[in-house]
């Protein structure tokens, strides 16, 4: 056999091998890369004052439970203060941590007024603030045409104005030690596009356009950290919690969460981020990490793609679980994809779960 030949074939092999990878991935390739080799959270998150807002359910109920695992002070917040006690206990159940490490401290994002003492409480009880986590979210499920503007309204209110707030109320404590995190749950929706979530979409954009100034902004403190964390689907009660055209009507069940990213494994990735201080992390699965990819370096294919995705959902004549149907739909254009790897990935689904 020729040299050219071999090399040839250690190439397409190499090549092989990395595609595989890609179908596995969960992940950017940057953050996959921090899990293997990086820095480990349960060393840097140590003696941390972090704060959780969202804290009462789905993924921010997660991170305090992981969290809690490590040796850190925890703050958790929403607005439900017999949930946030729920976590709180289970945190003191399963975790390491006393009752003094741990504040409830009820906030309701949208109720700016209140976060200037919120973030006072905050200090006063733990004497600083290493790690804000920007978690407190909704979304929504309706047609642009069908929505009310007070949908609009409430999502940039809350996803986006409410974070805005709550970060400038903690930044100049950060300033003043000229070290912090700012971590941010925004969503793979702040980068792609999908029908039905057009006000969520919107609010999330505009959430990373805001963290990226930022970040630049604050290139002078190399020790505070802007990080913008942008999941797919993952599986917690955000369905369930979605407005619909109105605000006073909410979706009422999460439907079938059997294709979404597990939560612990969600969180395990966010906390890999905030201990190797990534600025920005695409968790996902495939095939949304793959279109992710494509809406990066193939703006116009991936929109064909997409808009095939708005045809099957307007097939259905409700919005009742078009998130899900979003998500299966999104599986049948890439059934090539799937095919390739369906068998084995749910061997290796089931190990990690
Ligand atoms: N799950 C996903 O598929 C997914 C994907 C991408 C991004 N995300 C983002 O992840 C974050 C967490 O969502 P999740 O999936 O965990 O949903 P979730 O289970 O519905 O949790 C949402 C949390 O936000 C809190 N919240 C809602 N309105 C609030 C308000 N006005 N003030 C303060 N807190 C408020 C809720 O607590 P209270 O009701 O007690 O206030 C709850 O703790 C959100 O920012 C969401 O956009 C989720």
């Amino acid at each position: 056999m020729s040299w050219e030949l071999l090399l040839a074939l250690v190439a397409l092999l190499a090549f092989v091998v990395q595609l595989l990878y890609f179908l596995r991935a969960d992940g950017d390739l940057t953050l996959l890369w921090a899990e293997w080799q990086g820095r480990r959270p349960e060393q840097e998150l140590t003696n941390k004052v972090i704060w959780v807002t969202g804290a009462s359910s789905g993924i921010g109920e997660e991170l305090a439970y992981q969290l809690s695992k490590l040796d850190v002070s925890l703050v958790l917040s929403a607005r439900r203060v017999h949930e946030l006690e729920r976590v709180k206990r289970k945190c003191l159940e399963n975790g390491n941590l006393k009752g003094k490490d741990i504040l409830v401290l009820p906030l309701d994002l949208k109720d700016m007024s209140s976060h200037e003492a919120a973030t006072k409480a905050v200090v006063k009880e733990f004497g600083k603030i290493d790690i804000l986590v920007n978690n407190s979210g909704r979304s929504h499920c309706s047609w642009c045409l069908e929505t009310s503007m007070d949908i609009y309204r409430e999502l940039i209110e809350l996803n986006y104005l409410g974070t805005i707030s709550l970060t400038k109320c903690v930044l100049p404590h950060m300033v003043k030690r000229k070290q912090g995190k700012i971590i941010t749950v925004t969503s793979i929706l702040g980068h792609v596009s999908m029908p039905v979530s057009s006000a969520y979409c919107a609010s999330k954009h505009a959430l990373r356009g805001f963290l990226n100034s930022l970040r630049i902004e604050l290139a002078t403190y190399p020790g505070i950290v802007v990080s913008n964390i942008c999941p797919g689907p993952v599986q917690s009660n955000i369905m369930k919690n979605s407005l619909t055209k109105d605000v006073t009507t909410i979706l009422g069940h999460n439907g079938d969460q059997y294709r979404q990213m597990v939560t612990s494994r969600c969180v395990w990735l966010i906390l890999i981020s905030m201990a190797n201080d990534l600025k920005e992390v695409w968790i996902a699965e495939q095939p949304f990490l793959l279109m992710l990819y494509l809406c990066q370096y193939m703006p116009t294919w991936s929109s064909w793609v997409i808009n095939k995705v708005r045809k099957r959902i307007e097939n259905f004549n409700n919005s009742v679980g078009s998130r899900t149907i979003a998500a299966l739909s999104f599986v049948i254009i890439f059934v090539l994809v799937q095919i390739l790897y369906t068998d084995d990935f749910r061997i290796w689904k089931k190990k990690r779960d």
